[in-house]
């Protein structure tokens, strides 16, 4: 991709290097734009490594996602994170990139952290890990650790312009905000996605990096709950808040993806972890396979309830699946309205398929407002796997959520905001 020569707003230019209020030059070592998981992460490990840091984001409160994410105790790291191949558990253009920085920061070394920090955590579903009491406890911990490393906080602050600069012979960024303007020898974007823009999100890292000519994996919302058109979804919608567990999956032979969670009927579609974690794979068009009963083999359960039982088709459904579903099954055909013993074995068999291999597309996602992540963001062909520094642009780095790398539900992706803030903190 070519340079956009043109800065981020109309301006006459980042100008002479100016502290906040004063005439005096501000030169940090480090600017970080997006005091989310991975600005503040990175901006407290450089600070205390002795880098003069400017962090600054336009929030008016600090860290909203981490403050409301995993039901507001944080889902911050997942145990079963393969330290030796990370790639399994996140989806990107460059599947390996990830590797380097999550090899060498684990959810081990961030547990360590926070249990030197004493804050009460436990382990949920799957490896997950919460903390026990708020989400709030990360945010204050990372904040305290910015303070004490001597990280200067613009907050809340609107970057107007950036622009590389010379200053004194030395190379580096030139940051114009509505606080005024610093300069620093490297810029790092941790600006996040494009999930939830009514708590802050924005397109601002794109825009850097469509600046300084670094190129972007389309983006889409990812762990977001998928929808149908209305006349499809009718016969369901009834069926709003009842959940089961299930085996959910996309693609055929190598390209199928399945996860065995919790399916959720809503209003207009599906949710549910379910569901989060296949529309990470899910592209327009793609038809979803749903097992209402993983793990059992449904036609022989049939079968023998037909030799032994005169019941409904219907109450033998409910033994195995919430009423309302075995209701709204049999309901679909006047075969399956009968006693099991007067359903012939043809019809039984179809139903058995309807329950195991329940096909479906769905129309659309409910978008970013609704997407707990962005899939896609900057190139990681374009960054160093080690510091995340772009590979053309020396001093401009990208980290956390902008990058295109997306992790799966369950603490992935706070694990990655932390191992890249890591990387990119360690070479700065
Ligand atoms: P993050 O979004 O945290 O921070 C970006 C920062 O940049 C924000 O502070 C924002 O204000 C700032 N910014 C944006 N545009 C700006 C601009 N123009 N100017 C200045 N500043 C700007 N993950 C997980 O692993 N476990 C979990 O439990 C959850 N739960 C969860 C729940 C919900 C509802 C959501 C929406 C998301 C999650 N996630 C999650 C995902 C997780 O929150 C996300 O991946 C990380 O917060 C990404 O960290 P970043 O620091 O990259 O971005």
């Amino acid at each position: 991709a070519g340079k956009d020569n043109s800065s981020l707003v109309e301006a006459s230019g980042a100008g002479a290097p100016t502290q906040r209020g004063g005439s005096d030059p501000a030169w940090f070592d480090a600017i970080i734009l997006g005091a989310g998981a991975a600005g503040l992460f990175c901006a407290a490990q450089a600070g205390a490594a002795g880098c003069r840091v400017l962090l600054i984001d336009h929030a008016r409160r600090l860290a909203e996602k981490i403050r409301i994410s995993g039901g507001g105790r944080c889902n911050f790291t997942n145990r079963e994170l393969d330290t030796r191949a990370p790639q399994r558990h996140f989806i990107s253009d460059n599947p390996n990139f990830c590797r380097s920085a999550l090899s060498r920061f684990t959810p081990q070394h961030f547990v360590d952290l926070i249990e030197r920090q004493g804050i009460a955590y436990h382990e949920k579903h799957k490896g997950q890990l919460f903390c026990d009491h708020r989400a709030q406890d990360i945010i204050e911990w990372l904040q305290a650790q910015c303070a004490a490393a001597g990280v200067q906080s613009w907050r809340p602050c609107t970057v107007l312009e950036i622009d590389t600069v010379t200053h004194q012979a030395q190379s580096g960024y030139g940051v114009r905000t509505s606080e005024g303007t610093a300069w620093a020898s490297s810029l790092v974007v941790a600006t996040g996605g494009l999930s939830i823009p009514k708590i802050g999100a924005t397109d601002l890292g794109y825009r850097i990096a469509r600046q300084f000519g670094v190129p972007l994996v389309a983006q889409r919302p990812g762990l977001v709950p998928l929808t149908f058109d209305a006349a499809s979804w009718q016969p369901y919608v009834e069926l709003a808040g009842l959940a089961l567990p299930v085996e959910i999956s996309v693609g055929a032979g190598r390209q199928r993806t399945a996860f065995l969670e919790d399916l959720l009927f809503t209003h207009r579609g599906l949710s549910g972890p379910a569901i989060l974690q296949i529309s990470n794979y899910w592209q327009a068009g793609m038809p979803l396979v749903i097992d209402l009963l993983p793990g059992q083999d449904v036609p022989a359960l049939l079968l023998e309830a037909k030799q032994t039982s005169r019941k409904l088709l219907v109450n033998v459904l409910a033994d195995h699946l919430p009423v309302r579903l075995a209701q709204a099954l049999a309901g679909e055909d006047v075969l399956w309205q009968r006693a099991i013993d007067q359903v012939p074995d043809k019809a039984l068999a179809r139903l058995a398929e309807r329950i195991q291999h329940w096909q479906l597309t769905p129309s659309g996602t409910e978008g970013y407002a609704k997407a707990e992540v962005t899939l896609g963001g900057v190139d990681t062909r374009a960054l160093s796997s080690r510091s995340m520094e772009c590979t053309q642009q020396p001093g401009l780095y990208f980290i956390g959520e902008v990058v295109d790398v997306t992790g799966w539900l369950g603490g992935y992706n706070f694990q990655w905001a932390w191992a890249s803030a890591h990387a990119c903190a360690e070479a700065l």
